[in-house]
C-alpha cells in the first residue's frame, strides 16, 4: 500500500515538475531570440550577452568578427538576413551599410543621453546607425625588442618605415580589420592621397603579417611577436594594463580615430529584441561592461564612466575624421581596391 502510495506521489510530482519546466520553457520563450554580430574583442561581446541575457530573458547567439567581415556578412545575407544586431566595430562599414540600405532607421528613446559625437553619427546615418563609443588610433612598441632592434624612439609615423623595423611591424588588413581601414584613411587625409599611398608602400616593405583582426597586433607586441602594432589605442593599452613591456604612441603627424557604432539589420527576424538591445546598449548600465571587460574605449552615454586607463583624446593630435567621406561606399570601396592593387602584393 505504502509503495503505491509513494508511486502516486512520484508520478504528481514528476507530473508538476513537468508543467513547472514547461511553463519555464515557454516564458523563455515568450522572451524570444536574438541573432548578435559583434566587432569589439571577444571578451565585452561575452559580457554584453551575459548581462542582457540575464536582465531579459531573450537568447542571444553572437559571432564576433572584425568590421569589414560583418559588413561582408550583413551584405551576403541582405536577401535572407540572419542577424538582427550589429554591435560594435569602426563606424565607416556601418556607415556603408546604412547608405547601401542594408540597416534600418531607428530612434532609440535613449538619443539624449548621448554625447554630441555619437548623435551626429545617427544623423549623417539617416538615423541606420549610431555611436557607441570613441577611441584614437595609435602604434605601440615593445620596448624589449626595439632596444635589441636599435630602433630607437618611435614617435611618429615616419618612424615606423625605420630599415631596423624591415619585418618588425604588425597591422591588420584593411578588407577585413576596420581598424587597418582607419589607418589607411587616416594617413590619406594626413599626407594627401598620393603621398599617403607612398607611405603605405614604404610601410608595406616593414610589415610582417596583414592580421585579419585590428586587435591582434597589440597581443602580439605583448607576446614579443613584433616590436611595433598599429592598433587603437586603447587596445594597446589593454595590453600594458596586462603588465606587457610596450609603450603606447600617439603619433606626432596626428591621427584618426573610431566611432564605433551599432545598427539594426534591415529584415530582421527579431526586431523588436533588436529594439530592445540597442536601448540598453545605450545605457550607462551597459557600457561600464567595456571596462569591465578590460576595453578601454570612450563610451557614448554622457553618465558612463571613462575608464581612467582610456588615453585621453585631448592629449592626441586627433585630425577632424572625415567619416560622411570615408564611410561611404564609393570611397570606401575605392580605397580598399586601389590598397590590394598597389600595396598588398607588392614584392618586400
Ligand atoms: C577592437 C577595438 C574596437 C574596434 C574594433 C575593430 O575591438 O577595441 O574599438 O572597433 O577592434 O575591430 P577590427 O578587427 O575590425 O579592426
Amino acid at each position: 500500500m505504502k509503495l503505491k502510495k509513494n508511486l502516486v506521489a512520484a508520478t504528481m510530482l514528476a507530473g508538476s515538475m513537468t508543467a513547472l519546466s514547461f511553463l519555464s520553457a515557454g516564458a523563455a520563450q515568450a522572451q524570444g531570440a536574438l541573432v548578435m554580430y559583434c566587432g569589439v574583442q571577444e571578451e565585452w561581446c561575452r559580457a554584453m550577452v551575459t548581462a542582457f541575457e540575464r536582465e531579459t530573458g531573450i537568447k542571444v547567439s553572437m559571432t564576433r568578427k572584425s568590421a569589414g567581415e560583418v559588413f561582408a556578412q550583413v551584405k551576403a545575407e541582405a536577401a535572407n538576413p540572419r542577424a538582427d544586431i550589429w554591435w560594435g566595430g569602426t563606424g565607416d562599414p556601418h556607415m556603408q551599410a546604412a547608405e547601401e540600405g542594408l540597416t534600418v532607421e531607428y530612434t532609440s528613446p535613449k538619443m539624449n543621453e548621448l554625447q554630441d559625437w555619437a548623435v551626429r553619427q545617427w544623423e549623417q546615418s539617416k538615423k541606420r546607425t549610431v555611436g557607441i563609443y570613441s577611441g584614437a588610433l595609435g602604434f605601440g612598441y615593445n620596448t624589449e625588442l626595439a632596444a635589441s632592434n636599435k630602433t630607437g624612439e618611435l614617435k611618429c609615423w615616419a618612424d615606423l618605415l625605420k630599415p631596423e623595423l624591415k619585418g618588425e611591424v604588425q597591422v591588420a588588413d584593411p578588407n577585413s580589420s576596420g581598424t587597418a581601414y582607419t589607418l589607411l584613411a587616416s594617413i590619406v587625409q594626413i599626407m594627401g592621397e598620393d603621398k599617403g599611398f607612398e607611405y603605405m608602400k614604404a610601410l608595406h616593405k616593414n610589415v610582417n603579417q596583414y592580421t585579419k583582426s585590428g586587435a591582434a597586433p597589440a597581443k602580439a607586441m605583448a607576446q614579443g611577436e613584433t616590436t611595433a602594432g598599429i592598433a587603437f589605442m586603447h587596445d594597446i593599452v589593454t595590453m600594458v594594463v596586462d603588465k606587457a613591456p610596450i609603450k603606447v604612441v600617439a603619433p606626432c603627424e596626428g591621427t584618426g580615430y573610431e566611432i564605433g557604432s551599432m545598427s539594426i539589420i534591415k529584415g530582421a527576424k527579431n526586431m523588436e529584441n533588436a529594439q530592445k538591445f540597442y536601448d540598453w546598449a545605450l545605457t550607462a548600465n551597459a557600457q561600464k561592461l567595456g571596462a569591465e571587460a578590460k576595453s578601454y574605449q570612450v563610451p557614448s552615454n554622457k553618465s558612463t564612466p571613462i575608464p581612467p586607463q582610456a588615453p585621453k583624446l585631448s592629449d592626441v593630435k586627433l585630425i577632424n575624421f572625415d567619416f560622411a567621406k570615408y564611410g561611404s561606399s564609393e570611397e570606401r570601396k575605392r580605397l580598399l581596391s586601389k590598397w590590394d592593387n598597389e600595396v598588398k602584393n607588392l614584392p618586400k
